[in-house]
């Protein structure tokens, strides 16, 4: 099988390259995408990446992904991860394995930057390694659709946890 992901960011994202490069970077999105597709590419795997500013574009992604036939998904769901219950819902719903990235690491930022609703219905997350964190994330998602985690990992994976 050859795995197919798909790679969404959320709002503000577009503007990578040139929005607060002191804490984003200068790395443009149109370039993390290029580079998802040739680490995907060498992984064997079929990327496909997307963004939006309007949340109900990202559900409407995440809804339709399985059916789409994608395998799992990684999301930058921006300033979303922090305010979206559609986003979770979404998420969820999915079916897929979900991975979670941020360039910068919310827990270290804003206290209001510290809650991810997304994050609840999501397998992992990876924050603070600038665009590294999705390609990270990426890496991540593909050992677990190869079942190539330890198995202790993979148990618990398989069951998120639902709590409140
Ligand atoms: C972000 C972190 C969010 O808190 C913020 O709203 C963003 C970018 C990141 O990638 O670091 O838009 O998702």
């Amino acid at each position: 099988m050859t795995p197919r992901v798909l790679v969404l960011s959320g709002p503000n994202l577009q503007l990578l390259g040139a929005r607060e490069p002191a804490l984003y970077g200068s790395t443009t999105l149109a370039e993390i995408h290029g580079r998802l597709l040739e680490v995907g590419g060498a992984e064997g795997a079929e990327i496909e990446a997307r963004q939006s500013n309007h949340e109900g574009d990202l559900v409407t992604w995440l809804g339709e992904a399985a059916r789409d036939g994608f395998h799992g998904v990684v999301i930058n769901p921006g300033a979303y991860t922090h305010t979206s219950v559609a986003l979770l819902d979404a998420a969820r719903a999915s079916g897929l394995p979900v991975i979670e990235v941020h360039l910068s690491n919310p827990d270290a930022r804003e206290p209001f930057r510290r809650r991810t609703l997304v994050g609840r219905a999501c397998l992992g997350r990876v924050a603070g390694f600038g665009p590294l964190s999705y390609e990270l994330g990426l890496l991540g998602l593909l050992r677990h659709l190869r079942r190539e985690m330890p198995p202790e990992i993979a148990a618990r994976v398989e069951q998120p946890a639902r709590g409140a």
